[in-house]
């Protein structure tokens, strides 16, 4: 099987380095070897380990869909939502030529649970799904939503409802505040298009996890669950990323807890899905806190999370082609999954100034030194022969352990041995939880 896999970040690497690995493992039952070639567009200089990097967008359709039969591509796999919320599944599907190769991923109207929070919320409470009160608001309404607020407590929170690079939700502490956010959003486009509708909703105190299901359409299967650390700075302080590390399993996320999530959170989002004629195949994530025992939905994304991806997928030991060819052909009930027991937790290795400004280009040495860790790239390039800087976020530092003390002393130690000019990580990682 030939496959394309879109996105650039350390959560293809992940992917890719896992799907790299069906090529050596025979399928016992079927004794075939499921990949041939791996491509990566546009990847980065870690993903090209294992395939080959194109230089293609992954919102470049047509560009995509040449590639795709120049190369006789049978799979696309998509890491990140900006494709799957413009519509690259229902390109395929639309298309005669395509429309006969899987795309791992939902179609728009599955992935606007991440390109819509109005329409996530609405989902939502049409199922009976626990999420915080809200209420959506245009220019139009304003004055309501200045009433609404006023009926909240603070802190508030204001969320733009299209995507906005993971930048698009703002927390206020004071109403006066959270008036001005409002009017920046909705008078002022803070967030472009995305924020002409703006979602409010009730601040819920807890703290948060990340849950991962695969979904083809008519079962799915629960993947690990994951913590991440969003802020900057240690102890959780400062501005928000991308995601500055991640651990799986999360010990609060105990047997009792995850069959509430199945039960009150899964199971409805699943069955509401099918009564929307949403045949949802690919990676549904779905952000949640756990308030008083009980699980709320934060926010569903139609992707893997990144980093949660790079200590959830290393802990799959299933084949996971074979999970998806079960995604493409309906079958995934059929698939047996199984998982590694070990901790496995990822530190960030970022750039000088990130979230703000930084710069690209630095040169990263001491890769070929790391030991008993998986260093996935995460926006990196090659230069003149050498791997350089090139996003914010740099190397995710993957380890497993019997304890997560023992996998963060590992990927602690590989932190001190990759360097590269205005090397940042947090130091704290998985330290709340233990
Ligand atoms: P989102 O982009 O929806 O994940 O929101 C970004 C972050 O804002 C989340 O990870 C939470 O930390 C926080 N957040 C979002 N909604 C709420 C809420 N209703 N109550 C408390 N925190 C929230
Ligand atoms: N780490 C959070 C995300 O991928 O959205």
């Amino acid at each position: 099987m030939n496959i394309l896999l879109l996105g650039s970040g350390g959560r293809e690497h992940a992917l890719a380095w896992k799907m790299a690995q069906s090529a050596t493992q025979r399928v016992v039952t079927r004794r075939v070897k499921k990949l041939d070639k791996l491509f990566i567009a546009p990847g980065n200089a870690g993903t090209s380990d294992y395939g080959e990097n194109v230089s293609l967008s992954p919102t470049d359709f047509t560009a995509v869909k040449k590639f795709v039969i120049e190369k006789a591509i049978n799979m696309v796999v998509v890491g990140p939502e900006e494709p799957l919320v413009k519509g690259i599944h229902d390109f395929f599907l639309k298309d005669n030529e395509l429309k006969n190769i899987p795309v791992i991923g939902p179609d728009a109207k599955g992935a606007q649970l991440e390109g819509s929070k109005d329409f996530s919320k609405q989902f939502m409470i049409k199922y009976g799904i626990p999420t915080a009160k809200y209420q959506t608001f245009t220019k139009e309404n304003i004055s309501e939503a200045f009433s609404f607020l006023e009926v909240l407590s603070p802190p508030y929170v204001l969320k733009a409802d299209g995507l906005a690079a993971g930048k698009g939700v703002v927390i206020p502490n004071t109403i006066d505040e959270a008036k001005k956010e409002l009017e920046n959003m909705l008078l002022n486009s803070r967030f472009g298009a995305s924020s002409a509708k703006v979602v409010i909703e009730e601040f819920l105190k807890g703290i948060e996890l990340s849950v991962f299901v695969l979904s083809d359409g008519k079962s799915y299967k629960i993947l690990p669950e994951a913590k991440d650390y969003k802020r900057i700075g240690e102890g959780d302080t400062g501005l928000n990323t991308g995601g500055m590390g991640a651990v799986s399993p999360v010990p609060f996320a105990d047997k009792t807890f995850m069959k509430k999530v199945e039960e009150r959170i899964i199971i409805p989002t699943v069955k509401g899905l099918k009564k929307e004629n949403i045949v949802y195949k690919g990676f549904l994530f779905i952000g949640l806190i756990k308030v008083a025992g009980d699980p709320f939905v934060i926010e569903y994304n139609c992707r893997m999370g990144d980093p949660e991806t790079e200590v959830v997928i290393p802990r799959i030991k299933s084949d996971i082609l074979d999970l998806f060819e079960g995604v493409a052909t309906q079958t995934l009930s059929k698939k047996k999954i199984e998982f590694d027991e070990r901790t496995a937790v990822t530190v960030m290795l970022v750039s000088g100034g990130y979230p703000g400004d930084y710069e690209k280009g630095k040169v990263i040495t001491g890769l070929d030194s790391v030991e008993n860790s998986i260093p996935f790239h995460a926006g990196s390039a090659k230069k003149d022969g050498q791997i350089v800087t090139n996003g914010g976020r740099v190397i995710a530092i993957t380890s497993y352990g019997n304890t997560m003390q023992e996998a963060l002393k590992k990927s602690f130690a590989n932190a001190e041995k990759i360097n590269y000019e205005g090397k940042y990580y947090r130091k704290d990682i998985g330290r709340d939880l233990s």
